[in-house]
């Protein structure tokens, strides 16, 4: 069977789907890879070495020709609308945005799978895509605070002077916010950190970091280990409580989600005009509205405070800055997900998997997951 892996169309996006080594893992359960030339040379997985692996390596994607599709990035109507029907596409499809693709996915009888709909199960880890990208966004979201922060972040005792350790706030302690724990510890700051959830009491813990206990967390906790939204009014309880940590911290991370809804707004201008001239706050849920109010996803807001201003960095693509390790990690992630439906060099989904089930975006001419062919619906 053909398996093709495309140059990703998105503007910035830098990340493969496939690399030298998942072309050898799959070539090995009888599949035949086919790679668009210059498919990773971004991340820096050059043609020759694909070649190498076992790839067929072409100028452009036969997309009538395949049976199976990885792709990064949403792929667009137009090539859903150029694959065969039955064929099967595997990557993060953001259904909740691209409802466009989600149809036409579905019109062209597509085998749609969205790793963002992969249970969060033990047996389902190795596939788990949010995951992994979110590890390298969290441990991104630190440097870029970093390097505009005109300070140091560790403690410095030197013959010129004490240099105080830089105090980290994190907002949200799921993947991202707890690497970005850990980054942070790892460069010598001090770092607290807040989640509605309270079973990230201890991770945050087991991170180096201490946990910051608001009294607003009874029932927080919602289905799959995620968090269910708060009403407004705890949600301003919320900003009331955090407000003096924000304002006694240098550097603010904020990564709170909530699947399938805006990001809750943590932080208003008031919070950030509160804290000290050059701190910076990165805010990683700026492509899904923010957790900060002002924030302007892909640029850096400067908010004047006394004595000069607070950088605030709307941050995006981060897993893509960083996209040979993102691309290494979702290709693996993207390739178990493949063989788990591969058999006898023949990939056939197993839908009583609950795995395979769960992920599954579109089959046969009809959306399967439902809410987002309920949002089809209230769209036509
Ligand atoms: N078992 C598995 O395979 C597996 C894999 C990955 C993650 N998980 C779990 O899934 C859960 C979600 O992780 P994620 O990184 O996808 O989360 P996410 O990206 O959906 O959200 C990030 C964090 O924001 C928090 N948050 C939401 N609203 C908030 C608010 N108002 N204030 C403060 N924090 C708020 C959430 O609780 C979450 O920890 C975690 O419990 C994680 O450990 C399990």
């Amino acid at each position: 069977m053909q398996v093709g892996v495309g140059r990703e169309q998105r503007a910035g996006e830098r990340r493969v789907a496939a690399t030298p080594e998942t072309v050898q893992q799959l070539t090995a359960l009888g599949l035949h890879l086919l790679v668009e030339s210059g498919a990773g040379t971004e991340a820096g997985f050059a043609d020759a070495a694909f070649k190498e692996a076992g790839a067929t390596v072409i100028s452009e994607l036969p997309f009538e020709a395949l049976d199976v599709l990885l792709h990064v990035r949403p792929i667009t109507p137009e090539a859903a609308a150029r694959l065969r029907p039955g064929t099967v596409t595997i990557g993060l499809a953001s259904p909740a945005t691209e409802l466009r693709t989600v149809r036409a996915l579905a019109a062209a009888g597509i085998t749609s799978f969205a790793l963002e709909l992969l249970p969060r199960i033990s047996r389902a880890q190795s596939m788990d895509a949010l995951s992994s990208q979110s590890l390298v966004t969290g441990y991104r979201a630190v440097l870029e605070a970093a390097v505009r922060y005109p300070r140091f972040f560790p403690l410095y005792m030197t013959a010129a002077g004490t240099v105080p350790p830089a105090r980290v706030l994190v907002l949200g302690a799921g993947v991202a916010g707890l690497q970005a724990i850990g980054t942070a510890k790892r460069l010598g700051a001090r770092v607290s950190a807040n989640d509605i959830r309270a079973a990230s009491a201890d991770e945050v813990a087991s991170m180096g970091g201490t946990f910051i206990n608001l009294d607003v967390d009874a029932a927080a906790e919602g289905t799959g280990g995620y968090a269910r939204a708060l009403g407004e009014d705890r949600a301003q309880r919320q900003r009331s409580l955090l407000a003096p940590h924000v304002a006694a911290a240098d550097i603010l991370i904020t990564t709170a989600a909530i699947p399938g809804r805006p990001a809750p707004l943590l932080v208003t201008t008031a919070m950030v005009a509160s804290m000290r001239a050059g701190s910076v706050v990165v805010d990683l849920a700026a492509e899904s509205g923010g957790n900060v109010e002002g924030v302007i996803a892909g640029q850096d807001v400067q908010v004047p405070v006394d004595g000069g201003s607070v950088t605030l960095v709307g941050l995006q693509d981060a897993a893509s800055a960083m996209p040979s390790d993102a691309s290494r990690l979702f290709a693996r992630n993207v390739s178990n997900f493949l063989a788990l439906m591969t058999d006898g060099g023949l990939v056939a989904p197993d839908f009583d998997d609950d795995v395979v089930a769960g992920t599954c975006l579109t089959h046969g001419g009809a959306v399967r997951h439902a809410p987002t062919a309920a949002a089809l619906e209230t769209e036509a």
